[in-house]
């Protein structure tokens, strides 16, 4: 009997990358990828830490499973990612259901696991962290995604310990990947039809791979793919304002793929409360770095996470955030209310007042929003660099992005799929661009 798998993603997009080197492993021991959760013999949910909602739908998920599987034979159960990492026997305590758990850098291990549990044999807690292996088995696996944007993981794991953050304890110490392990991945996803590459990691300006003789940063790694010739766009993320390096900023005056446009997350616009978070730079650092990549690309746009109502959080710090936004000018950001994670530092603090943290979130999106919108309506009329990538299902539209990431719909040819078009903008709305490619009614006339 064919044996198949469903896949669950939450979090960030180092998860969305591992679930497809995930599917990778699974396809590789025989089974199929399925969107039938009705009819599967394997269950995989690729979970998430940083707050409590996302650890929670976890168990509401396998709990809507079992209820779908009660007079079916049950399928295998594994819980990977950060979840599995942080609450690894606890999580097989409460929820019996589950057969494995298995963390971010044991995944190498899967097809094992899914011989010992055919055969019986009990496993359950995996969750060492042994990065080299991980990689040093995923390298030996082809990257089978066919995406016109493609992520690669560059680096995992995370130094920093912000007081609020799980990420350290779930991802572990930082590691980066080898220069020629990522080039040769590029490579690989460029020859599936790959046009833009975004490389990743929990801070991926801290990349730095050594060897005897060099220490490899991001800067040198963006400077070998630039000589990909294939490879139309750059991109990276997540940084961290620390390690915007004099050499990385460089990058902006003269890679042309280097997209000018990065999320640099600011979490706060008060020096106070940046110091109870252990974020170890101010305001005027944060200011000062984009003023200084502003004055090299001056197209340069940012985007930034921000956390409402820390605790701590006056008035007057809010009110310094908000004007961090306004100074800036984010062409996007996300923003989320603090939540207390057990084992950070943060969470022996006295929160701020629930109603207020709400009250200041909906004050600090409406912000945002405003300049989305604005900028949004400024591109009407416009015509914009698209990089086509998907022809958009049930419709016949085109889905692509600017150089800024913003999503934009439009009319275009199938042919047009993996190459970068001017698209003449005719409308939007809060997070989208309308139009269509320029000169197509030409084309189609002629
Ligand atoms: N490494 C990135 C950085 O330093 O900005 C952040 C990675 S984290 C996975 C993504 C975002 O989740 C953070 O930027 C932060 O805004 C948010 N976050 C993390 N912990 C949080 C918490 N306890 N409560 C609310 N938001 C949180
Ligand atoms: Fe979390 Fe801070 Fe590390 Fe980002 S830098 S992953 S927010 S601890
Ligand atoms: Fe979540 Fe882990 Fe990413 S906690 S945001 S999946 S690193």
């Amino acid at each position: 009997m064919e044996k198949n798998f469903f896949i669950k993603t939450f979090g960030c997009q180092m998860n969305e990358y591992d679930s497809n080197r995930i599917s990778d492993l699974i396809k590789k021991a025989g089974y199929k990828k399925t969107n039938n959760l009705e009819n599967t013999n394997c269950y995989i949910l690729n979970t998430c830490h940083i707050r409590e909602k996302a650890t929670e739908k976890v168990y509401h998920d396998i709990g809507r499973l079992k209820k779908k599987y009660k007079n079916k034979k049950k399928p295998i159960v594994l819980v990977t990612g950060c979840v599995a990492q942080a609450e690894n026997d606890e999580m097989l305590k409460r929820e019996k259901y589950i057969d494995a758990v298995i963390g971010p850098q044991s995944y190498q291990n899967i097809p094992k696991i899914l011989l010992d549990i055919n055969n019986k044999k009990t496993v359950l807690n995996f969750t060492d962290f042994d990065v080299i292996e991980k990689f040093d088995k995923l390298n030996t696996l082809e990257n089978s995604n066919s995406k016109t944007s493609s992520f690669i993981t560059i680096q995992e794991g995370c130094d920093k310990f912000c007081n609020f953050c799980v990420v350290p304890y779930t991802r572990g110490s930082e590691y980066s990947r080898s220069l020629e392990e990522i080039i040769n991945e590029a490579k690989a996803l460029i020859l599936n039809g790959a046009k833009e590459i975004v490389l990743l990691g929990q801070n991926v300006n801290a990349y730095n791979y050594k060897t005897k003789n060099k220490n490899f940063r991001l800067s040198h790694l963006i400077r070998e793919l630039d000589k990909i010739k294939d490879l139309k766009r750059i991109r990276y993320t997540t940084s961290h304002p620390n390690d915007m390096t004099e050499d990385l900023i460089n990058c902006y005056k003269d890679v042309k793929k280097l997209m000018p446009f990065l999320h640099l997350p600011a979490q706060s616009g008060s020096n106070a409360i940046l110091k109870k978070m252990n974020r170890k730079y101010t305001r005027e650092k944060y200011l000062s770095i984009i003023k200084k990549m502003r004055e090299i690309m001056p197209i340069m746009e940012f985007s930034s996470d921000f956390i409402v109502g820390y605790p701590g959080e006056t008035e007057k710090d809010f009110e310094d955030t908000l004007d961090l936004i306004s100074k800036v000018n984010f062409v996007n950001s996300y923003s989320f209310i603090y939540n207390k994670r057990p084992g950070t530092p943060a969470s022996n603090l006295e929160s701020v007042d629930q109603k207020l943290q709400k009250k200041r979130l909906i004050i600090l999106q409406s912000l945002l929003e405003k300049i989305q919108r604005k900028k949004n309506n400024k591109n009407i009329s416009r015509s914009k660099k698209v990089l086509v990538e998907n022809i958009m299902k049930n419709e016949n539209k085109f889905f692509g992005r600017t150089f800024e990431l913003t999503p934009v719909v439009f009319d275009a040819k199938k042919e047009d799929i993996g190459k970068i078009i001017d698209v003449e903008i005719t409308g939007c709305n809060q997070n989208s661009l309308f139009g269509f490619k320029k000169d197509l009614k030409k084309e189609v006339a002629a």
